[in-house]
């Protein structure tokens, strides 16, 4: 029997990442939005790909979420982007809304399933759905470090005119400005990149890659980025359903590790069938743990609007 995996929001993350998971041919597929028909239609369009691309997966698209049931991994891509005029609590607690009604649906239908956060702001939406979830921490995480990675990664292959297969990094913390860069553990061939070149290449390379979903807003004009969140989404589902134990950049709910205690926090995870299985925990610089420290508090921040919107919505 193939394996079952839902995304929900048909937008351009989620209607991407259905789209690169039908390609792999072993996992049906279930995806769901509010827009009336689009789920239906972009479902379909992909379903007829299947005798061109040599997929017998079913894609189906839906309104609700009975066509969900028994999912193994369900992808959470719903929400609203920011709009002008709209300040960031506004968007956190519009896409905590969301993804709160969202969660409560999915572990209906789907009480054993493993859950990817995909919606901004990540750390904070995977801590919320965690929350909503009632799931253990291994059941829910968050995607963020390996699209942070896979942009250093480009950019770094780019410079040094070398295949992108072959250069490793790690981004921990949150995801966009606070991230961390471990630049000690980023390797070329397995050479450290210190080898090969300067530290100030290496500084662009980071301010670049920081900034990397802005500079896919900024040329699109309209909406951002997916064709590498939905690959590194792809890459993620098929961790956890092939098993892979795949060491993996990712956001999760960390519980004294790295000396922070409940907080979302994008770390190194094992990834395999259990989901997240296993925080691995690494040595870190003075100057690292205070930058993770940095990116943990302002997820904390986040965590304590939505806390304070619960409490007063009670
Ligand atoms: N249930 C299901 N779908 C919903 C809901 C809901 N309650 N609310 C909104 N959606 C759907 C929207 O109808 C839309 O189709 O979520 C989809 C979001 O799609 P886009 O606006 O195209 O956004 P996208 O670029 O796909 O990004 C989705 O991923 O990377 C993050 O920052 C990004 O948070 C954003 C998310």
């Amino acid at each position: 029997m193939r394996s079952k995996v839902t995304v929900v929001g048909a937008g351009n993350v989620g209607a991407t990442a259905v789209q690169r998971i039908h390609q792999l041919g072993y996992a049906d597929t279930v995806l769901v939005d509010v827009v009336e028909d689009l789920p239906q239609g972009k479902a379909l369009d992909m379903l007829e790909s299947g005798p061109v691309i040599g997929s017998d997966a079913m894609v189906t698209g839906s309104n609700s979420y009975e066509e969900t049931a028994g999912s193994d991994v369900v992808v959470i891509t719903a929400g609203i982007a920011r709009r002008p005029g709209m300040s960031r609590d506004d968007l956190l607690l519009t896409n905590m809304n969301i993804t709160s009604a969202v969660t409560e649906q999915v572990v209906k239908y789907s009480p054993d399933c493993i859950i990817l956060a995909v919606t901004n702001p990540l750390d904070a939406m995977c801590q919320n759905i965690l929350e909503s979830s009632g799931f253990p921490r291994n059941r829910v995480f968050g995607m963020a470090g390996v699209l942070d990675t896979a942009r250093f990664r480009t950019f770094i292959a780019q410079e040094l005119n070398v295949s992108v297969e072959d250069v490793q990094a790690y981004v921990l913390g949150g995801h966009g400005d606070d991230m961390v860069p471990l630049v000690r553990y980023t390797t070329v061939g397995g050479i450290p990149i210190s080898e090969m070149m300067s530290e100030e290449t290496v500084d662009a390379l980071v301010q670049r890659t920081r900034q990397g979903g802005g500079e896919i807003v900024a040329l699109l004009k309209a909406g951002s980025a997916y064709y590498a969140p939905s690959a590194s989404i792809t890459q993620m589902v098929e961790a956890i359903l092939l098993d892979k134990k795949r060491i993996l950049p990712g956001c999760a709910y960390l519980e004294g590790e790295f000396g922070i205690n409940g907080l979302c926090v994008g770390v190194p995870v094992k990834v395999g069938a259990g989901g997240m299985e296993q925080v691995i925990e690494i040595k870190l610089t003075d100057d690292e743990q205070k930058a993770l420290e940095a990116s943990a508090a302002s997820v904390q921040e986040l965590v304590e609007v939505m806390k304070n919107a619960k409490e007063g919505a009670q």
